[in-house]
């Protein structure tokens, strides 16, 4: 059985990325927690050396929990191309150069599957819920879609202005954030989240 957040409890959100920022934390405060960032605590960015999801993801939360003392939440996650073996993957921040340009990850994307009839690609999320003493809960999400070309929309971060998820016409740029935040990789990981360790 996974272990519980106790009622009350301060969470550290062990991520430095805005946009899955906004996202984890409009997840989590529902639920009556108090969360704060690892960047106010003035936390590093650890390496994420793990060649899966869920390892980096144990990573992060981990190295955030026996630095701050607090319960740590994190999520790694990443874009897979069917065309590209599942690529970018665990690198998709990687993709964007230190410049940290998602429009120039997109352009490798479109430009390495250019050829391909295949345009499936899904998005994996491995949230990781860890406690200073090394205890640690993992649970993964994905939505799969299509990527389309040019890249649409305005909203989310990353690669959504390039991926329509299965069943709608619009972008995860063009599509509401609600809308995305009930849908995503990353709400369905927290779902299971909740459902394991949150009163
Ligand atoms: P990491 O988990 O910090 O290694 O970074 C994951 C990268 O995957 C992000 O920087 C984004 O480029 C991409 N990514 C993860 N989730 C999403 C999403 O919901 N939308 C768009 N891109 C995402």
């Amino acid at each position: 059985m996974a272990r519980r957040l106790a009622p009350g409890a301060r969470l550290v959100l062990a991520s430095h990325n805005p946009g899955k920022l906004r996202e984890i934390e409009a997840l989590v405060t529902p639920h009556g927690v108090a969360v704060i960032s690892a960047a106010a605590l003035g936390l590093p960015e650890p390496e994420e050396p793990a060649p899966d999801f869920a390892g980096n993801a144990r990573i992060k939360a981990l190295a955030a929990a026996v630095a701050s003392g607090l319960p740590a939440l994190a999520d790694d996650s990443g874009f897979c191309v069917a065309a590209l073996g599942g690529a970018p993957g665990v690198v998709s921040a990687r993709w964007a150069g230190p410049g940290k340009d998602f429009s120039v990850a997109m352009e490798r994307v479109q430009r390495e599957m250019a050829a391909a009839a295949d345009r499936s690609a899904w998005f994996v999320s491995a949230l990781c819920l860890a406690w200073p003493d090394g205890h640690a809960e993992v649970f993964e999400g994905r939505v799969d879609g299509v990527c389309v070309w040019p890249p649409r929309g305005g909203q989310g971060f990353g690669y959504d202005p390039m991926f329509v998820p299965d069943g709608e016409t619009q972008t995860y740029g063009e599509l509401s954030p609600a809308f995305k935040q009930a849908t995503s990789h990353r709400a369905r990981a927290f779902a299971q989240l909740m459902a394991a360790c949150f009163d």
